[in-house]
């Protein structure tokens, strides 16, 4: 049986990702490296967890001798490789913790990678998932292109820019195949409530005041998770070694927009009167260094791979809201306990 190694599967994007390979290559192995860190939850894998194309792997990817032992025991003939620390006020906080797992944890897997398959690359590919802050700002006009020059301005975009040069002096150095995405702001089911949008969802439905840095103007290019799912498959199937592939919802918002779109489909879900929620939303200080706007032209996947988003932004919120209102019960559990004490710390100061 071929074997992938997926990174990071247990966490947002990963597991929407892990979902779809699992069902979609059935004589394809499928493993879920991660290490259950706060964003990590294998309740977000359940109802796959026993296909027998699907086994799970705790570890930690800045552990090089247990990496170099999972690729000796498996021998992977692709990794896709999403595990990384992703929250960008916890890189303001603390940004060790992403120089370590974003960096040094990308180098153990390339050096894996490079050892086990040393001299036969043939059918062999390392897919590294990375986001559009590398690229830096946007004023008002223009997109990022897959030929933007790089400008990351919080430690996270910094160390997910070093892990795509890393990535690509393994190309160009080794002949490692590799393939690269960039992807805008994603949203949908599965999302810590750390990120803008299940926190405004949680905090609506606690009646707890809903925290908008700034002036909320900032711009974001939002992508349902599903999609770019797809566009990961895609680009692991069918993208050209060395290559980089930019991934966007074409879909730009300006923050304030987001948080008042939910606050009106969950007092109609909720039943509360109509502007009840948007007299929470409160206007706090603003993240250090806050980038003002990302948007992605993303001609370049649809061109060559003919990839684009499927998902409308109104289905995919109206299906977003429903899923954390159904499950609630996940929502409750992974805001127990440590998220308490992270979100009396980061939002006491503001
Ligand atoms: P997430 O924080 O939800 O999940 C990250 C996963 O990685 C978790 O399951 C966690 O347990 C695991 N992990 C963290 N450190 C690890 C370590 N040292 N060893 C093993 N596993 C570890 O993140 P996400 O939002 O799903 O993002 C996944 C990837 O996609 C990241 O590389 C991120 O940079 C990138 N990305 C995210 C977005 C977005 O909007 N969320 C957009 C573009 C790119
Ligand atoms: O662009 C891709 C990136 O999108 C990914 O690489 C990151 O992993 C992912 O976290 C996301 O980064 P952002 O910083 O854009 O996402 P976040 O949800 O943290 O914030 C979205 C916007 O909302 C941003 O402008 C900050 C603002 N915000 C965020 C929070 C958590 C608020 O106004 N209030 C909040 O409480």
């Amino acid at each position: 049986m071929k074997k992938i190694l997926v990174t990071g599967g247990a966490g947002f994007i990963g597991s929407h990702l892990v979902r779809l390979l699992v069902k979609k290559y059935p004589d394809t192995l499928f493993v879920n490296l991660d290490n259950l860190t706060y964003a990590g939850n294998l309740a977000n894998l359940t109802d796959i967890s026993s296909e027998p194309n699907y086994e799970f792997v705790k570890g930690d990817i800045v552990d090089e001798d247990f990496i170099m032992a999972t690729f000796d025991a498996y021998r992977f003939e692709g990794v896709i490789h999403l595990a990384a620390e992703s929250h960008v006020d916890r890189s303001i906080a603390s940004p060790k913790e992403f120089i370590m797992t974003n960096i040094v944890g990308t180098v153990n897997l390339l050096n894996a990678a490079r050892f086990y398959w040393k001299d036969n690359f043939e059918g062999k590919r390392f897919y590294h998932v990375s986001t559009d802050e590398v690229y830096g700002s946007l004023g008002d006009e223009g997109k990022f292109l897959e030929t933007t020059p790089y400008d990351p301005r919080s430690p996270y975009s910094a160390s997910k820019a070093s892990s795509d040069h890393l990535v690509r002096a393994y190309h160009h150095t080794y002949g490692l195949p590799v393939v690269i995405s960039n992807c805008s702001n994603n949203y949908g089911p599965n999302q810590f409530p750390e990120k803008l949008i299940p926190l405004i969802l949680n905090n609506i439905r606690h009646n707890k005041p809903l925290p908008v840095y700034g002036q909320g103007t900032n711009i974001r290019d939002w992508l349902y998770v599903v999609d770019h799912a797809k566009a990961i498959d895609l680009i692991y199937q069918k993208g050209i070694n060395g290559e980089t592939y930019n991934i966007g919802g074409n879909n730009e918002r300006q923050n304030i927009d987001i948080v008042k779109t939910l606050c009106r489909i969950m007092d109609r879900q909720l039943g509360r009167p109509e502007g009840d929620s948007e007299k929470l939303i409160t206007y706090v200080k603003d993240r250090a260094g806050h980038d003002l706007r990302y948007a992605i032209d993303a001609t370049k996947i649809y061109e060559q791979l003919g990839w684009q988003p499927e998902v409308q932004f109104n289905d995919g919120f109206e299906k977003t809201v429903a899923w954390y209102l159904e499950n609630q019960q996940w929502l409750d559990e992974v805001t127990s306990g440590n998220y308490l004490k992270y979100y009396d710390k980061m939002y006491r100061e503001r």
